[in-house]
């Protein structure tokens, strides 16, 4: 175990009748309010209109951004920051999934900076100063409510890329397991699928002696593995939503990572260079990227692990010959991501063809890795990717 300063600051309101605090918790940051949020989910919800009322029974000034898309766009958030400067915004509310969260961060940090707000990503100048950011969640997946990084796609350069850094953290997240309530059998679906992808790309890392940690991501694991399916069939229970969402804040807010080390992920960056070049849900790319991987790497100095996660994650024999637990475990992901949630198992069915892979695997293999799980050359990058086609 690696030495480590725990510091996780977000102020936590969970529960369904926790949004009457959210005026209070605003106006302890000042008085003017940009409220963001996306395509028009929060409107047909009737979240809109609740956030309104309490925003104006605290007596506060409220400014908008709408239309945050999916992938959000470095477009999006220079329009956020620009606002913030030319009303001199003292704190931004994001309603909305990850995409909205993650570009009201990158407004927040735009408010202090002068050049062009995609050099926090393509040449990642330094974020020391950011407005404080508040969000109420709607959709339990990627995180964004309790974590220090977002990720942003500049649509001209395909390029989607993913920065991190404290001032970003939500000051305070509003986590109402019935505003997901409202979330699509496909996006309920996604979303688990990427809070399992956070976790295992954790649980797959080289450091030893992780028993602690390794029992609280096994626990958030067999969470998402007994909910999500839940939460497809009967998308109004509270316990599956509840569980979920708590799940998807503790699968990378960094208490799972903090013991580690640098630890890179590996499906995620192959993910993000799919979603660059067409634009596809995330936690669906990672489901389709994830096995292959696995396949790819199950070799003798990986096979422990493998062993582990079957036995500890899926419940499989013991008593098996390892290479076979190793494999069971990986059909049993296989089964819970494309039979019990029903995902597409391949990106040929999503229209992707290899065109791209080339400049793809050179990009990721390029991004560092030294300490990831498995290095991976352009090589075992294109190997995946043409198995997922
Ligand atoms: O835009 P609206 O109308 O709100 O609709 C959204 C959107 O169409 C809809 N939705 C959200 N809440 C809803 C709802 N529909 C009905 N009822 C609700 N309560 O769902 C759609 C997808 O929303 P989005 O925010 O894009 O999804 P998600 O939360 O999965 O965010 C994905 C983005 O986050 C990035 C991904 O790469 C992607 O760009 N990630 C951010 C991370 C982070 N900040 O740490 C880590 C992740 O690994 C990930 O890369
Ligand atoms: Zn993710």
């Amino acid at each position: 175990m690696k030495d480590f300063i725990y510091n996780i600051p977000t102020k936590v309101y969970f529960g369904r009748d926790q949004l009457s605090h959210l005026g209070e918790e605003l106006k302890s940051f000042g008085n003017k309010v940009l409220l963001t949020y996306g395509g028009g989910s929060i409107k047909k919800s009737g979240l809109y209109s609740r956030i309104v009322e309490e925003i104006n029974k605290a007596g506060l000034e409220l400014y908008e951004l709408n239309g945050i898309e999916p992938n959000p766009r470095v477009t999006s958030v220079a329009r956020g920051a620009d606002l913030c400067k030319e009303h001199d915004i003292d704190v931004i509310l994001a309603v909305g999934g990850g995409s909205v969260i993650d570009a009201s961060k990158f407004m927040a940090a735009g408010r202090y900076y002068d050049g062009d707000y995609w050099d926090f990503h393509g040449k990642k100048v330094p974020i020391e100063k950011a407005l404080p950011l508040v969000t109420v969640l709607t959709l339990a997946a990627t995180g964004s409510e309790m974590d220090t990084g977002g990720v942003i796609t500049n649509p001209v350069t395909h390029e989607k890329i993913g920065r991190q850094a404290d001032v970003l953290r939500p000051k305070v997240s509003f986590l109402d397991p019935t505003l997901t309530y409202t979330v699509s059998r496909y996006q309920t679906a996604c979303g688990s699928a990427d809070i399992l992808s956070h976790l295992m790309e954790t649980y797959f890392s080289r450091e030893p002696g992780m028993y602690l940690t390794d029992s609280v991501l096994v626990g958030l694991m067999k969470t998402v593995i007994r909910y999500a399916p839940v939460a497809c069939e009967e998308p109004t229970n509270y316990e599956a939503r509840a569980n979920l969402m708590w799940a998807s804040s503790w699968a990378i807010n960094g208490f799972t990572r903090i013991d580690k080390g640098p630890n890179p992920w590996s499906c995620h960056p192959i993910e993000h260079e799919l979603s660059a070049f067409y634009d596809i849900t995330h936690g669906l790319g990672l489901a389709i990227v994830t096995p292959r991987w696995m396949r790819h790497f199950l070799n003798k100095d990986t096979l422990e692990r493998f062993v582990q996660f079957g036995i500890e994650v899926w419940e499989i024999d013991y008593n098996l010959p390892k290479k076979e637990i190793a494999l069971e475990a990986i059909r049993c992901l296989e089964d819970f991501l494309f039979k019990d949630l029903a995902l597409t198992d391949n990106l040929s069915d999503l229209g992707i063809d290899d065109e791209y892979f080339e400049i793809m695997a050179e990009r990721v293999s390029n991004y560092s890795g030294a300490a990831r799980f498995q290095d991976m050359s352009k090589q075992d990058v294109l190997d995946i990717l043409n198995a997922s086609l």
